[in-house]
Parts: structure tokens; C-alpha cells; sequence
């Protein structure tokens, strides 16, 4: 893992950074080019714009670690094992009042939640066939949680993985992380075609990797439309607008709220030349 990406997920943790820095104008004002603004209103502003491009929207109201029973209840947020009850209830509650046709998705956060957040989704797909799941890549057991997903007709997105995890647990080349997401790609694919998945979503801006898959998806005799592509909001958007235009489903992860530091931080370990908008933003004051 390079030092600055290592560096900067450590950054995404420090509890001291995220309470000053998300102060800061020059902060605030780079975060902005990966979410349209902290309201609800924002985002679903932004989800309008993409939907005139033909752009499907999913969004995020950002927040993790949450530390208590109040806070959790509150924001209904639903990844953390501090109560598996009532983590289910807040699930379900966003489940039951959910559209059936839009699918619900749980977020994977550090790999010691994944037990945890896979025993939740076993058990609200039983109730909720819409409710999906984001499994990572650089994770060595993936493909087994997979596996075992299957014969449940999951709804899955699959991505690289965007937290610092040790080499025991995942794999620490990307050469390897981008093999791995091809293999499971194909087998989520696979899938698809015989309607043993209900959604498989790719979670990438890789545009190999895209390419890569398209084309087993479609050697296989799966259509542009069963393609799914998702991405966040301000990362290749011509990329986005192509994949659209060419009849792909296109999704954009549009997220909001005010608990936005250790998401942003992430962004910028994903490619610290990021970096460089906070550097702008602070000279231009
Ligand atoms: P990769 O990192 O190889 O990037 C490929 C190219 O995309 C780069 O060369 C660059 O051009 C561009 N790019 C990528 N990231 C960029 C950035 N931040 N800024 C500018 N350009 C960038 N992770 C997780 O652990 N749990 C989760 O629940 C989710 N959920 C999720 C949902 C959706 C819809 C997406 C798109 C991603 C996630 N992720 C996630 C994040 C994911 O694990 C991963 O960290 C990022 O998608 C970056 O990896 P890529 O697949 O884009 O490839």
C-alpha cells in the first residue's frame, strides 16, 4: 500500500482531524466537487440533473461509527454491531418504507463489521427481497461470502474495498485486487444470467476493468441494461454520460450530510493527487 494512501487512512480515522478540519472553508469548499452539498436538498437537486442525462441516482446520508443506542436511533443508520437488534429494527424500518422496486443498500464498512453487516442482510433479504449488499474485492473470503450469498438471491455491488486492512485479510497489490474484482465480476455475472442474483451492481471507475467485464457480460448474452455501472458523485462524469448514452444502466452514488470527513478523506486516499483540490481551495482562501 503506498505511504501516502496508508497515511491518509489514518487521517480518515483521527478523531481530532475530523472535528477541526471539516471547519475549514478550504476543506469544505474541496469536498464540494464529490458532493453536491450537505442537505438532502442538495443531493436530490443533483439527482435531477443526472436524471436528465439519463443518469440513475443512489444516495448516501454519510455517518459510521456511531457510539450510542440515541445516536444510531436518530439517524437510522444501519451498519454497526453494537446492538445486531437493533441495527435489524433500523433496517427494516428504512426497508418497510422503501419503494419494492428501489433496492436499499447496506454499505461495508472496515473488515471487522463484515460478519456482523453479512448477518444482517441474511436476515432482512428473508422479509425484503430488495435489499442489497456491497462486498469488496481485496477481501481474501469474498468469494466465499459470495458463495454462500447466492442461493439467497442477493442484490450485490461489488467494489475494490476503501479501508486500510492488514495483508492477512486482503490483498495488498491492486494488480491482485483488480484480478480478484474481475473473477468475482464474472461469477456475479454469471449469476445474473441465471437469475440466481436479483441485482449485480459494479461499484468502479476503473474503465479496464469496465471494458473487461462488459465484455464477458455481453460474450454471455447479457444486455447493455442488465449492466450496471455504479459510481460517485464527481468522478468521471464523461465516463458516466458514455455508459448511459450507450444504453448501460448507470447509477451515481450521491451522498450528503454533515459527517463528511472520514468519507472525503477516503475519496482522497483513493488518488491523492485529490489532494491537489484541497491545495487549490486553500490558496484561492
Ligand atoms: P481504482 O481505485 O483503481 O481507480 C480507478 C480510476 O478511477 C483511477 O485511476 C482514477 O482515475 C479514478 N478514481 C478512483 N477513485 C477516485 C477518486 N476518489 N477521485 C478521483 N478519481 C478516482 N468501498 C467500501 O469499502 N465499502 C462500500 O460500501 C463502498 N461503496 C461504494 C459504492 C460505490 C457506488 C462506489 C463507486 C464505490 C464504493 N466504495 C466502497 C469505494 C470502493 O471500494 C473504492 O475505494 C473506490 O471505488 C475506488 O476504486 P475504483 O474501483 O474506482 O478503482
Amino acid at each position: 500500500m503506498g505511504l501516502m494512501r496508508s497515511l491518509l487512512l489514518a487521517a480518515s480515522q483521527n478523531q481530532w482531524l475530523r472535528e477541526h478540519a471539516t471547519r475549514y472553508s478550504f476543506m469544505r469548499s474541496a469536498v464540494s466537487r464529490f458532493m453536491p452539498g450537505e442537505r438532502l436538498d442538495d443531493a436530490l437537486e443533483a439527482a435531477q440533473i443526472l436524471q436528465s442525462k439519463k443518469i440513475g441516482a443512489v444516495f448516501t446520508h454519510l455517518g459510521e461509527n456511531i457510539g450510542d443506542q440515541s445516536e444510531a436511533r436518530r439517524v437510522t443508520e444501519h451498519y454497526l454491531d453494537l446492538s445486531p437488534d437493533l441495527c435489524f429494527d433500523n433496517l427494516k424500518a428504512i426497508l418497510e418504507r422503501a419503494p419494492k422496486s428501489s433496492v436499499v443498500w447496506v454499505d461495508m464498512e472496515a473488515s471487522n463489521y463484515v460478519d456482523a453487516t453479512l448477518e444482517l442482510y441474511r436476515r432482512v433479504l428473508q422479509a425484503f427481497p430488495n435489499a442489497g449488499i456491497c462486498l469488496q474485492a481485496y477481501l481474501y473470503r469474498t468469494r466465499e461470502d459470495l458463495a454462500k450469498l447466492l442461493p439467497l438471491r442477493p442484490s450485490v455491488r461489488l467494489v475494490k474495498g476503501a479501508y486500510r486492512e492488514p495483508r492477512e485479510i486482503a490483498y495488498p497489490r491492486k494488480r491482485d485486487v483488480d484480478e480478484n474484482y474481475f473473477a468475482l465480476a464474472k461469477e456475479l455475472l454469471r449469476a445474473k444470467k441465471a437469475n440466481r442474483c436479483a441485482r449485480a451492481a459494479f461499484g468502479t471507475h476503473d474503465l479496464a476493468l469496465i471494458r473487461r467485464f462488459s465484455g464477458f457480460a455481453l460474450a454471455e448474452g447479457c444486455s447493455k441494461a442488465e449492466l450496471e455501472v455504479q459510481m460517485l458523485y464527481g468522478i468521471q462524469r464523461a465516463e458516466q454520460e458514455r455508459l448511459a448514452r450507450e444504453g448501460c444502466t448507470c447509477m451515481v452514488l450521491v451522498s450528503y450530510g454533515t459527517y463528511w470527513y472520514p468519507w472525503f478523506v477516503r475519496r482522497l486516499a483513493e488518488r491523492p493527487a485529490n489532494l491537489w483540490f484541497v491545495v487549490r481551495n486553500v490558496f484561492k482562501g
